[in-house]
């Protein structure tokens, strides 16, 4: 995983990647992330709610948004204590289509927002050793999302939890 995560960061490095935009329905493919992470979710007890009122569609890289979500799901996965609620909500905001993630889990430190999305800082990871990871997940979602011009927005407080906001816009057809 670590050397999945390297390479493609090493792809976006200098060049515009290949984009390749189609419809996606978010929907199912929430549904899909969510699957592969089960076995994890049913071990934590966690309580996952997904909410989506319509169905939502956005036209950009299949491949890249599905990257974009699973890191962002994982943590919410990974930094929740067992029994935690996470919920995810797809909904509209002035025609914008916008996911929003958010756990009750350990936080992240004001001082810390920024420097999650370096290549391998991890916060605080001497306070919680039995969670494993390599600091990469954020700073490849930072990078794809400039690529293909998703808005991010990521909120937090230490011991009440965290929510990312991604604003995927209103038509990415321009991509
Ligand atoms: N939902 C969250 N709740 C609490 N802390 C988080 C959350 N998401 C990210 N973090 C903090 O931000 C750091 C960076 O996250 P990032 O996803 O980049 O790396 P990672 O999860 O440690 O490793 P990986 O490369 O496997 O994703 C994490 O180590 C953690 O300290
Ligand atoms: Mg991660």
């Amino acid at each position: 995983m670590l050397v999945d995560q390297l390479l493609l960061l090493a792809r976006f490095e200098n060049q515009k990647q290949n984009i390749v935009p189609e419809s996606i329905y978010l929907n199912a493919l929430i549904l899909d992330i969510l699957t592969l992470y089960s076995d994890k979710i049913n071990a934590k007890k966690l309580h996952i709610k997904f909410k989506a009122e319509e169905d939502y569609y956005i036209h950009s890289d299949t491949y890249l948004i599905m990257i974009i979500l699973r890191n962002i799901i994982s943590n919410a996965i990974n930094y929740t204590n067992a029994e935690g609620d996470i919920t995810i909500l797809l909904s509209k905001e002035n025609n914008k289509t916008i996911c929003l993630i958010k756990d009750n889990g350990i936080g992240i430190d004001q001082e810390d927002l920024e420097t999650v999305f370096n290549p391998f800082y991890r916060s605080r990871s001497s306070e919680h050793p039995e969670i494993k990871g390599t600091g990469l997940g954020l700073s490849i979602v930072k990078r794809i999302s400039e690529l293909l011009h998703v808005k991010f927005k990521i909120t937090s407080e230490i011991g009440e939890g965290t929510t990312v906001v991604l604003n995927f816009g209103e038509n990415m057809k321009t991509l």
